[in-house]
């Protein structure tokens, strides 16, 4: 098997370190790792297969013999970077929303449209987190039963924004204990014991940006410019996985039990649905819950219920990883999906 040079782009970060260890776990053929982060004086490594490797700026000379470089450190540089990198002959997986929405940049969730890699001219984007596990839950209603309008609330976790949103909740846990006053500044408010529904900036048709990313990044893996779509984008006091509640109505009738089956055969999703407690353990857990799902690869899927509200209405709960499913899981994916 051929083995690659592979340059991973915010390496010192929430998402690169991830990215570091889904490569070693999923033993991705690394001939070369090349880890890359910004320009900082102190001297970094990161573990690779019980190795320390010096983190170096990331410049246009280092994707010199690169043969695969994977985004993860933020907007400006993947600005800056990405593209030097695909005329230097690398293959470019981009976590940022830089080029998401460009027509010739493929946006790929691998168990949803793998087929539009096809038309990639060495650079992929990787989507918005929150959507990757919303398109993984609806590709087997929407393939079989249509889908006429989805309305998405976000439950979102701190590390959705990086390791300064983990830093920050940690910090406000320890001055709540050490009955110190609270700062924020990773988040528009105080983050600790509250519910915050702004995720990103608002933008004029009042949607927040991370709530317009998902209406348009769907559509535009499903190839489906009318799906309608509505989503509210809330960050919540959680460290890993983010959590969805996905109100579905689709264009054809169903009964429960043909999602159920729809749900035990699609690749990346574990359905975890008992709605009925086991008698004389009425607290048992029959969903997927956000601290369980942290660390693992899978897109959860629970709660399954008819919305009496509406014809084909489907009511669900969804929980990933995001910084594995709804980042560097899924880089890797694609990368595996083309090698
Ligand atoms: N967190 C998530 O759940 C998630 C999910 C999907 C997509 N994403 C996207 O993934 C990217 C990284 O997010 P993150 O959550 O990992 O953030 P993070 O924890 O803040 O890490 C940012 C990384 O980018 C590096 N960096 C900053 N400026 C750079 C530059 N000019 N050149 C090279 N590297 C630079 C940082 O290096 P230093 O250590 O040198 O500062 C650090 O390694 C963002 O585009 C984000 O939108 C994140």
């Amino acid at each position: 098997m051929s083995k690659y040079t592979v340059a991973v782009v915010g390496a010192t970060g929430a998402v690169g370190r991830e990215m570091i260890k889904v490569l070693e776990q999923r033993k991705f053929p690394v001939k070369t790792l090349v880890p890359l982060a910004s320009n900082k004086k102190q001297r970094r490594t990161v573990r690779f297969k019980g190795k320390a490797i010096p983190v170096k700026p990331a410049e246009d000379k280092a994707f010199n013999g690169v043969d695969l470089s994977l985004f993860a450190g933020g907007g400006s540089a993947s600005a800056e970077f990405a593209w030097e990198a695909v005329r230097r002959g690398s293959l470019v997986i981009d976590n940022s929303s830089t080029f998401r929405m460009r027509a010739d940049v493929p946006l790929i969730v691998p168990e949803v449209n793998a087929r539009h890699l096809r038309r990639h001219k060495g650079l992929i984007a990787n989507p918005n987190c929150s959507t990757i596990q919303l398109c993984v839950a609806l590709k087997p209603i929407y393939d079989k039963l249509g889908v006429e309008r989805v309305v998405v609330s976000t439950y979102q976790s701190v590390s959705g924004i990086g390791l300064q949103g983990i830093e920050e909740l940690e910090t406000q846990i320890k001055d709540f204990v050490g009955k110190r006053k609270i700062k924020t500044s990773a988040f528009p408010a105080q983050i600790l014991f509250n519910v915050v529904p702004q995720i990103d900036v608002f933008m004029k048709s009042g949607y927040t940006r991370e709530e317009e990313k998902m209406i348009f990044e769907t559509q535009k893996i499903f190839s489906d410019p009318a799906l309608a779509i509505s989503a509210t984008c809330v960050r919540v006091p959680v460290f890993g996985a983010h959590s969805e509640s996905v109100n579905v109505q689709t264009k054809r009738a169903f009964s429960i039990p043909t999602i159920l089956k729809l749900y035990e055969s699609q690749p990346g999703l574990k359905l975890m649905d008992q709605p009925a407690p086991a008698p004389g353990d009425e607290f048992r857990v029959a969903y997927p819950l956000a601290v369980d799902v942290q660390g693992t690869d899978d897109v959860f899927v629970g709660r399954i219920r008819k919305d009496p509200s509406q014809a084909n209405g489907l009511d669900m709960w969804v929980v990933a990883d995001n910084l594995r499913k709804g980042a560097a899981l899924n880089a890797v994916q694609i990368a595996e999906f083309l090698m």
